[in-house]
């Protein structure tokens, strides 16, 4: 039988299958006098300078491959692909819509990297752009297709990014709106789109748990919206369409042609008047694109928020360090890291840090600090997460839930050498097995929200307790220095195994070491979703600071008492 504290924490969760939790933040509630608390020294001092200036160097390097990448993934799908969009179909592009729906430009990107360099090719974006940006002063979640790519069609990828956009909207519980502009499933990969279940159908299973979740969601069919799309605007709560653009069919003219003979314009079939007028699929009618846009900032407005803090902007200190040293102090590898407290002492305001236990399990630190603001717990790589470092993080991890105070972790693991040659280091194995299996205990069913940020490697089973993906983090970034792999392909030849003799052999293992290699780099991962999007260090503290005032977001919702999804009539 599980404990009684565990019982009760598992009843206080509310009925959502993501285990979302509601919190209180200090900075959000706001206006008590906090105790400052220390200031770290974060001076580079000369021992520093060769690994300094080694790790800048690398960080350069990586800044140019993620520029160029976003440069690339800005140009959609292509001149020919946006003359068609934007002349021939007389549709404005997915960022031009995006700056007629959102307060501003400052919203939070997610995964503009997903899709680059698959094995099914290039998709940029993965065909669509998802994040976090306010309307009319409320942060929501906006998922718009990118209809230069491939007509906006569903690559794997493109399923995936949706629903980790909904995913975050459940986690956070934010509004969420849809801006369709698809031809459906990318057929000639139908096979991995259609039957799994994180395949296409999952989107609409969430939008039914989403509104029973009573989370709003708002669509705008702004193009082509067919096949399973079409279940996208017809299970959200209000739906707009834009006239002579914006169509909703199950299937196109040209298979109703084929299958009756029948020649029907798409209009006809499923245009903005059908579906207003007869079908009712939408609830509102829009003459050009801007006024949808506006429709669903009016909607937005009658959600029912309290004003949040945001509206009274709270004032806070910058780090005493300059976050351009970052740089320097984003580990190239394992070896180059320098101690995790410089990098603290650049990300937090004031640079004050209220460090716990201080002087035992020094490999890791822990401690308190606001990051813009907003009060979090820190839980930072400082070396091999050893048993005493282990137990210190289940120790402050479990503070941190007992306080409702949001966590950061800042990870760089590396693998371990599992090699024993004692019988007493295979006792300080075992305990530190223990200690860090009791760690990603604590974290795992931690409630309160938690935000993983991998500022170096992330390897091996340390990477788990310091909330890696599969710990469900309700956000995940990336320097684009990290290194994400099962193993660290740096340490990787040192346990070659000792058959590997041949040439062959050899040039076999050559090739594994340089695939382990490519296959660790922070835009593979990214191309992939397996985190949220590589931010420079240098923005590191402006992204922290976004996602811990949308996360307290929820806390200014008023929610109706019962639970049942809205059922379109
Ligand atoms: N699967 C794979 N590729 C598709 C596709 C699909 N479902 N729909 C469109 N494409 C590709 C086209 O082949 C074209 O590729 P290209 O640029 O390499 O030539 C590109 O997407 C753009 O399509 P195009 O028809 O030239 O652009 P458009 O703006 O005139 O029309 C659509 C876009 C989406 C409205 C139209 O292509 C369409 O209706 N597609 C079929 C939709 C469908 O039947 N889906 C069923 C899915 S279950």
């Amino acid at each position: 039988m599980a404990p009684l504290g565990l019982h009760r924490h598992l009843l206080q969760l509310p009925l959502c299958p993501l285990q979302c939790c509601r919190f209180i933040t200090r900075a959000a509630e706001g206006r008590r006098a906090p105790a400052p608390f220390p200031i770290l020294r974060g001076d580079i001092l000369p021992i520093h300078k060769h690994v300094y200036e080694a790790n800048s160097r690398n960080s350069e390097t990586c800044r140019h491959r993620y520029l160029e990448l976003l440069q690339k993934v800005k140009e959609g799908g292509g001149e020919n692909a946006i003359l068609r969009h934007t002349q021939r179909n007389k549709k404005l592009l997915v960022r031009e819509r995006l700056k007629m729906l959102l307060d501003d430009e400052n919203f939070l990107e997610l995964s503009p990297f997903a899709g680059l360099g698959l094995p099914y090719g290039d998709v940029p974006s993965a065909g669509c752009l998802s994040g976090i940006g306010k309307i009319c002063g409320i942060w929501c979640v906006f998922i718009a297709n990118d209809a230069t790519v491939k007509g906006g069609t569903a690559y794997p990828i493109s399923v995936k990014k949706q629903l980790r956009a909904q995913e975050i909207a459940m986690q956070n519980r934010l509004p969420a709106v849809y801006m369709v502009d698809s031809g459906g499933a990318f057929l000639p990969l139908q096979a991995q789109l259609f039957p799994d279940k994180e395949h296409g159908g999952r989107t609409f299973y969430n939008e039914a748990i989403m509104s029973a979740m009573k989370i709003p969601q708002v669509a705008v069919v702004c193009g082509s919206c067919t096949a399973g799309g079409a279940y996208i605007p017809t299970m959200t709560d209000e739906a707009i369409i834009v006239d002579k653009i914006g169509t909703i069919f199950l299937a196109g003219p040209p298979l109703v042609k084929a299958a009756t003979g029948e020649e029907v314009s798409a209009e006809d079939l499923g245009g903005a008047k059908l579906h207003s007028r007869v079908s009712g699929c939408v609830d509102h009618f829009a003459a050009a694109e801007p006024e949808a846009y506006n429709r669903v900032r009016c909607i937005v407005s009658t959600l029912n928020f309290d004003p949040t803090p945001e509206e009274h902007p709270q004032e806070y200190e910058d780090p005493l360090y300059d976050t351009s040293e970052l740089a320097g102090l984003a580990p190239r590898a394992y070896s180059l890291t320098l101690d995790a407290k410089l990098i603290l002492s650049r990300l937090v305001d004031g640079s004050r840090f209220l460090e716990f236990k201080a002087d035992f399990g020094t490999t890791i630190v822990t401690g308190f600090a606001y990051i813009e603001g907003n009060l979090v717990g820190i839980v930072a790589s400082n070396g091999v997460l050893t048993h005493d470092a282990s137990l210190k993080g289940s120790h402050f991890v479990q503070i941190c839930n007992h306080r409702n105070i949001p966590l950061l972790f800042l990870q760089n693991t590396t693998s371990q050498d599992p090699t024993v040659t004692s019988v007493s280091q295979a006792e300080v194995l075992t305990n530190r097995l223990k200690a860090q299996a009791s760690m990603m205990a604590a974290v795992a069913c931690a409630s309160v929200p938690k935000l993983t940020l991998i500022i170096g490697g992330c390897h091996g089973g340390e990477s788990f307790a310091m909330c890696g993906r599969s710990f469900q983090p309700n956000f995940l970034f990336l320097w684009p220095n990290a290194r994400i792999g099962l193993v660290d392909a740096d340490s990787f030849p040192r346990s070659r195994p000792e058959g590997v003799e041949s040439s062959e052999d050899e040039e076999e293992f050559t090739d594994l070491v340089t695939r382990l290699k490519e296959e660790s780099s922070a835009f593979y991962s990214s191309a992939r979703i397996w985190d949220d999007g590589v931010i420079l260090p240098e923005d590191t503290r402006h992204v922290l600071g976004k996602c811990l005032r949308i996360i307290g977001q929820q806390k200014y919702e008023r929610p109706a008492v019962h639970s049942s999804p809205m059922l379109r009539m």
